[in-house]
């Protein structure tokens, strides 16, 4: 198994007397180069769990497991690593510096690895992702410059960039208008088919959650698979 939760929880306390359960031993387990969707109502946790499935955040009980082991039991360095060559993470906004270039901005995950090799391999990458999401001759430019859409793809491919194993990406599309919701999926489907990117992504659009292979539904706390 790629990627296994076991008997996940975790509860949030806005004051001393107030806590909120928000994940209730939640089970998941996800398959490589697998396309699953996770649903449900606004403040039922789903970027709560898509967190911890990135390590960002860490379950009050409960194990996340990375090919059977255990990532709760890896230092803070260990998971960094682990982070930036497992898990790419693409949000409903693209986080895209206004400073730099889109070249300069999908560069950015590059930037800490020191092996002369591997930095080549992931430029290299970022080319060809540049091509393949149709915003090469973009490049140059900064995002102020570009359109939603554009942004998004570039932050596509700066998640991307370092090879991920597992793409994570919470409401991908939230804030696209319908074409360019349809062609950033076009383009996340497009990777997890030919590239063998698992795909874990959390959306509200049910035509989009419709064309992957499992459909979560995270309500209440817990987790059920819709048959
Ligand atoms: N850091 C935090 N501190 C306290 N409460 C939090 C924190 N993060 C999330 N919560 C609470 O946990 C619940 C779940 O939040 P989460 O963001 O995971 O929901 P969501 O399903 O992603 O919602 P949406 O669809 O609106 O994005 C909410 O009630 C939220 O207020
Ligand atoms: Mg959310």
């Amino acid at each position: 198994m790629l990627l296994s939760l076991k008997n996940i929880s975790k509860s949030y306390s806005s004051n001393a007397t107030e806590h909120r359960q928000v994940l209730s031993d939640i089970n998941l387990e996800i398959k490589e180069g697998y396309r699953v969707a996770i649903v449900g109502p606004s403040g039922s946790g789903k970027t709560t769990l898509l967190n911890i499935i990135g390590t960002l955040d860490k379950p009050d009980q409960g194990q996340v497991l990375y090919r059977e082991e255990d990532i709760s039991q890896l230092d803070n360095q260990q998971l960094a690593s682990f982070r930036s060559q497992v898990i790419g993470f693409v949000f409903q906004h693209h986080y895209l510096l206004p400073q730099c270039t889109l070249w300069e901005n999908i560069l950015i995950p590059t930037l800490p690895i020191r092996d002369r090799a591997l930095k080549n391999q992931s430029t290299d990458r970022g080319k060809e992702l540049l091509k393949r999401t149709g915003i090469w001759a973009q490049r140059h430019q900064k995002p102020g410059e570009l359109s939603g859409g554009e942004c998004q793809r570039a932050a596509v491919v700066r998640a991307l960039v370092n090879s991920p194993t597992i793409l994570l990406a919470d409401e991908p599309t939230g804030a696209l208008d319908q074409r360019n919701s349809e062609m950033l999926a076009e383009i996340l489907f497009e990777f997890n088919q030919s590239d063998k990117i698992t795909l874990i992504m959390v959306t509200h659009d049910m035509s989009l959650a419709a064309k992957a292979d499992e459909i979560y539904i995270l309500k209440d706390g817990n987790l059920a698979l819709q048959n």
